[in-house]
């Protein structure tokens, strides 16, 4: 369990309420997160970790999300890269096993926002949308793609998924790799639904 000394649930960041309901969640500040995050991620994945949690916040409360859920969001972004391993495929379901052990972090919501962040799924909520979608198209993602992304997010969730989707695996076949089985049963699923 990550532990820094002196932690008093007292919170830094924007509204009292809104840590009052990351309290509940995961018993550390988000500044200490943060300072965790800080010591441990390389400078570059720490920096797009910061602009996927801006990003991902303004999704959450742009589509309507509570307050808790706002907050999953926020640690959901904070954590999504935080396992050592990043350069592994499967780097997303580490690190929601270390959130676990680590961060004590046991909600649902959360772990599979963390778990789906790099292949979507084929039941994903809106919470794990938020957080793949910020991933992907995050400010400081520089592939021409992204801002396109970025602006369908606000509009429409799914139509900016399928195009995230095509996006991730055009490359992944540029690649010659495999694609992800959950990927593609998404994509599928979201076009099915567009034409009803
Ligand atoms: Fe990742
Ligand atoms: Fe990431």
């Amino acid at each position: 369990m990550v532990s820094i000394k002196g932690s008093r649930p007292v919170f830094s960041s924007p509204t009292r309420k809104r840590n009052q309901n990351c309290f509940s969640l995961v018993r550390l500040k988000i500044s200490e997160i943060k300072e965790f995050l800080k010591k441990n991620l390389s400078r570059d994945r720490y920096i797009h970790t910061l602009s996927l949690r801006k990003l991902a916040i303004r999704l959450a409360k742009h589509h309507g999300l509570g307050l808790k859920d706002i907050c999953r969001v926020e640690l959901a972004a904070l954590l999504h890269d935080c396992h050592k391993k990043l350069e592994e495929d499967n780097h997303s379901f580490l690190a929601a096993k270390f959130v676990k052990k680590n961060f004590g972090i046991t909600d649902r919501k959360i772990l599979s926002a963390i778990e789906h962040h790099t292949y979507g799924h084929r039941n994903m909520s809106k919470l794990s949308k938020i957080i793949y979608l910020a991933d992907i198209s995050e400010p400081k993602r520089l592939f021409k793609e992204a801002k396109h992304i970025r602006k369908l997010a606000f509009a429409d969730i799914d139509k900016a998924m399928a195009a995230a989707l095509s996006t991730k695996m055009r490359y992944v076949l540029y690649e010659k790799k495999q694609l992800s089985l959950e990927s593609v049963i998404l994509y599928n699923k979201i076009l099915r639904n567009s034409i009803k």
